[in-house]
């Protein structure tokens, strides 16, 4: 067996305090849905760190824990909100207004989230075409901003005596953006902030300040926002960890957990027609063709990588990708994504499969939020820094090392994830090689 270095990783006491740049559906979904859970309104599902478990050792041993039984993770109790908006509604009014959670529910913890309030948005109407609000700052240059933010996050952290953050972006999808020579230094970067760098988005702001104090920052839109070398090397500097990008939710998690399937079974793929209809705030950014851009790019890079058309050019050399999304209101935040799969099999004859996907697109984006703030606040107490692929698990567009490709199939990434839980604590590696086999070579 590998040896590997014991961690340390220090315990989860105190209070953690959330921080999440826009709060919308999802982000009211999950601090809804976490006050709701606390009060034993409801359940956890769709959470790993709160339902899911961890097998250790040898089968023979019986050895699974709850995973939040197994690493030492922040309690939900010890939970505390704070955030940004354009738009002034307290968490209650704007969870009313994304009308994901029914009033009856928001009602019983109205209180609580009425206290919660954002601060005023950095924002620029440049980087996300479809929508205005006014409760944003003013005045100053995008280094000012960045100044404006950290004071923000010392007075939320002074108010409620944190003792440590995560901050998760809920913010919408901003336009597509191409690395830039700005971004390519933190030294570069600090100048185009104060220079008002046009390469340099509102997202890239609020990144920066959480990194630049040392708090775990996830991205959970496919902005390019901290997959830039400069939040590398500050990440590096202030032992920062680094997760992204795009929440990996209805139609993309499909596809993940589908194409690995096929790819397991030799069967060829013609054609992938994905198309969605959704009627929530998210929907009508994606309506503008620069912020779908950001989107598309995201969503459809996975096949590639799980199909390997290289190793196998004549099952996936040529396969037809297509990804639409439509906004349509009627639907509100329930999207309905189908998917229309041409594949073949045995001497090439062609089967199809249809997929219709009635999701709710912020149900399935809460628990994420939740798992990622307890697993970066655990990365930065074992002494983690850096871009966190072992939380790949949770993206559409995993941020991965320079020089490495990004891993897409849901199952490999759920091992490495588990993996890595392993490794913090010390416990070997499953390798799921046969009893019988590992008995007779022993
Ligand atoms: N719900 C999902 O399944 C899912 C999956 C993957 C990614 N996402 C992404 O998560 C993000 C949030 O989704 P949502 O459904 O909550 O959208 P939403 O429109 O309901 O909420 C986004 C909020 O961000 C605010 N905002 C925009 N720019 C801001 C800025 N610069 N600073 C502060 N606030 C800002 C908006 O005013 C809005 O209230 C989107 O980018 C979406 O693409 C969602």
């Amino acid at each position: 067996m590998e040896e590997y270095p014991k961690i340390e990783i220090a315990p989860a006491k105190g209070k953690l305090g959330v921080l999440t740049p826009g709060m919308g559906a999802v982000a009211t979904t999950f601090i809804a849905g976490v006050i709701a859970v606390r009060k034993g309104l409801g359940s956890p599902y769709g959470s790993l760190t709160q339902m899911g478990t961890i097998r250790l050792g040898k089968r023979t041993e019986h050895r699974t824990p709850l995973i939040k039984d197994f690493v030492p993770l922040a309690e939900l109790d010890d939970i505390y909100f704070g955030g940004w908006d354009i738009f002034e509604d307290n968490a209650y009014q704007s969870a009313l207004k994304a009308g994901v959670l029914e009033k009856t529910l928001l009602d019983q913890i109205r209180p609580e989230l009425e206290t919660i309030r954002p601060w005023k948005a950095v924002f620029d109407k440049q980087y996300v075409k479809k929508l205005d609000g006014d409760f944003v700052k003013t005045g100053g240059s995008k280094w000012d901003y960045a100044q404006m933010v950290m004071e923000d996050i010392q007075r939320f952290q002074e108010e409620n005596k944190l003792d440590r953050m995560v901050m998760v972006w809920c913010g919408s999808t901003e336009i597509f953006l191409k690395p830039d020579k700005v971004h390519e230094s933190l030294e570069s970067f600090e100048k185009g902030l104060k220079e008002n760098h046009p390469a340099i988005a509102p997202s890239m702001i609020y990144a920066y300040a959480a990194a630049k104090m040392g708090i775990p920052y996830a991205n959970g839109a496919p902005n390019l926002t901290a997959d830039i070398p400069a939040f590398y090397e500050l990440a590096k500097e202030t032992h920062t960890p680094l997760a992204g990008k795009d929440f990996k939710t209805g139609q993309t998690l499909m596809k993940t957990i589908i194409a690995p399937g096929l790819k397991a079974r030799m069967l060829g793929l013609a054609g992938w027609f994905s198309t969605n209809i959704l009627g929530n705030r998210d929907g009508e950014v994606l309506d503008d063709p620069e912020s779908f851009k950001t989107k598309e790019e995201s969503k459809l890079s996975v096949l590639d990588q799980i199909l390997q058309p290289d190793l196998y050019p004549e099952l996936y050399k040529n396969f037809y990708h297509k990804v639409r999304i439509n906004y349509y209101p009627p639907r509100g935040d329930n999207k309905e994504g189908w998917d229309n799969i041409d594949i073949f099999g045995w001497l090439g004859y062609p089967m199809q499969i249809k997929i219709d996907f009635l999701c709710r697109d912020s149900i399935l984006a809460a628990p994420i939020v939740l798992d990622l703030v307890l697993f970066m606040d655990l990365a930065k107490r074992a002494g983690f820094s850096g871009i966190q692929e072992w939380l790949s698990f949770y993206f559409k567009s995993p941020m991965t090392k320079p020089g490495l490709y990004p891993e897409h199939d849901l199952f490999i990434q759920l091992m490495k994830l588990k993996n890595t839980l392993r490794f913090m604590k010390g416990e070997e590696q499953i390798t799921h090689l046969g009893a019988d086999y590992y008995e007779f070579y022993k």
